[in-house]
């Protein structure tokens, strides 16, 4: 992963292979023009002042997204200058807001793929910026090339990631900015390896295999863990999470995974769906649907990452996180339409359609983290095609049994820069899972199919706990074009939430 430095150094005497500078489109202030953004002044004196105009000529309109190089004033060490854009300038008097900071950065470290050494000129008002600046560069550098066999180190995704960042005007001795930075590294190094972790192919990554890398992290990071092999899912009844591994040559697992503080007096409890793949099962996904479910454990992997960063950053809250584990395959010994299973919380499901399996293995741990009575339980999940068509693929839906836990994390989500939006559990939608054989089917309506997946959820929540559900199928893989910090593929969506939301629980927040 790209080294960060905080530097005080001047951007002209840098010993780099670029320095990154940030352009904007004016306000009415600045009667529209093209302005270079704070951060730039040394490297604008050197162009005479005459930045934003050479940028004009070379055709930057400041746009976010944009990247101009040009050849670096002739007295620079760095030879080359990389000018991002940033969109509209802010009002007189206000900073550029943090997620335009860390996409811009992410734009510019992935421009730079190639380069060893570049400085980061861009504007840092406080402490907040350079965290935002270093998760962008981090983010935006990321790159997986683990199974790229063909060409040197340097050349197998095309280019090798940017290997160092230097953010100019980051008080290297500042306490707080020191912290911020550490914080945006523990954060981004944990969220890029839920990335990995959902870009790794499914056979390479199943449930024993997922299973094993909670264990090796858990050493590392003083947690405890419990993985609950298919043995002991049978014996501890765990029929949800049977009935969809039961297909596959590989078998489920239930991973518990807690942080605790010695000083923490409330607890939150994460909840992932760790489908390794979903070919649908007996109700077999056509080809067309299932080229990407391996990316159908991006919850899991989330709740993951979140669980390591509350122990790197060492929070004052306990946090625990199960994982379901299970490959969704049809098989002779696969669950079949028409199949009753008893849940682990008691209560019989009829399946009608094997491919609505992540809310199966989702139930098993809901009631397995609601027993422990956790102040708030999050679940997250690529868990229904509707909430895709609902929401487009850059926004997860949340749901909740309690408003006020839905809008915090809707807020939350917010502030880190993860685009969410609130979606409601009807009741009238209830009745469509209503079955003649068993308590509840596993399927309804078709119509607002996201939020008939969020009711079902909603019946394997203990009495009195404050539930919130994440369907993050649109925003968990990006099949289009890399932008902002998001790299092609595996994204991490929700780890950022799901970390704030510990840090804001831990300093009583929420309540
Ligand atoms: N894993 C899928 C949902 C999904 C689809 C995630 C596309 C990411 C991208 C889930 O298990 C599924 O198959 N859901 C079905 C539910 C239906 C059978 C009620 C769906 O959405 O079609
Ligand atoms: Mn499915
Ligand atoms: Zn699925």
């Amino acid at each position: 992963m790209t080294a960060l430095t905080l530097s005080t150094s001047a951007a002209p005497g840098l010993r780099a292979d670029a320095i990154v500078v940030g352009v904007a489109k004016g306000s009415a202030s600045t009667s529209g023009d093209l302005v270079v953004a704070p951060g730039a002044e040394a490297v604008d004196d050197a162009y005479d002042g005459k930045l934003a105009g050479v940028l004009e000529t070379l055709g930057a309109s400041g746009a976010e997204g944009e990247v101009t190089k040009l050849p670096a004033p002739a007295d620079f060490k760095a030879p080359l200058v990389v000018a991002v854009g940033l969109g509209e300038e802010p009002e007189e008097g206000t900073a550029y807001d943090t997620e335009t900071l860390r996409k811009a950065a992410g734009v510019a470290a992935r421009a730079l793929a190639g380069t060893k050494k570049a400085a980061f000129a861009l504007p840092v008002a406080d402490a907040d910026a350079i965290a935002a600046l270093g998760e962008g560069v981090l983010l935006g550098a990321y790159s997986f090339d683990v199974y790229k066999e063909n060409g040197d180190a340097e050349s197998k995704n095309g280019k090798a990631p940017l290997a160092e960042a230097a953010l100019l005007g980051g008080k290297p001795r500042d306490k707080e900015y020191k912290a911020a930075l550490e914080r945006a590294v523990a954060v981004s190094e944990e969220l890029n390896r839920a990335r990995d972790l959902v870009n790794t192919p499914p056979n390479d990554l199943d449930p024993a295999a997922f299973a094993a890398l909670a264990r090796t992290a858990a050493e590392e990071h003083g947690l405890k863990v419990q993985v609950l092999d298919e043995k002991a899912l049978v014996k501890g009844g765990y029929g949800g999470i049977l009935g969809v591994g039961g297909g596959s040559a590989s078998t489920p697992r239930l991973v518990k995974l807690s942080y605790t503080h010695p000083d923490a007096d409330k607890h939150l409890a994460l909840v992932g769906k760790g489908i390794t793949y979903d070919s649908g099962g007996i109700s077999l996904k056509p080809a067309g649907h299932n080229e990407t479910m391996k990316c159908d454990m991006a919850g899991a992997a989330a709740v993951f990452a979140a669980v390591v960063a509350a122990a790197r950053l060492g929070l004052e809250v306990n946090v625990t996180g199960w994982l379901a584990l299970a490959e969704n395959m049809p098989s002779g010994s696969a669950v079949r339409p028409g199949d009753v299973l008893r849940m682990y919380s008691g209560k019989t499901v009829e399946v009608l359609n094997t491919d609505a399996e992540g809310r199966l293995v989702l139930a098993d741990a809901l009631w397995a983290a609601s027993a422990e009575e956790p102040d708030a339980l999050v679940d997250v999940a690529t868990l229904t095609g509707a909430m895709m068509v609902a929401l487009g693929n850059r926004t997860f839906g949340i749901m909740a049994n309690d408003d006020e836990l839905r809008a915090a994390v809707h807020e939350t989500a917010e502030e880190v820069g993860e685009p969410a939006w609130q979606m409601p559990l009807p009741e009238h939608l209830r009745k469509g899972m209503d079955s003649p054989t068993a308590d509840i089917a596993n399927v309804g309506e078709r119509m607002g199919g996201g939020l008939v997946a969020g009711l079902f959820l909603r019946e394997f929540i203990g009495d009195g706990i404050a539930w919130a559900h994440l369907d993050i199928a649109g925003p968990a893989f990006n099949e289009q074009g890399p932008f902002g910090y998001t790299p092609k593929g595996g994204t991490g969506t929700a780890v950022r939430t799901l970390v704030r939301l510990a840090e804001r629980m831990a300093a009583d927040e929420l309540d």
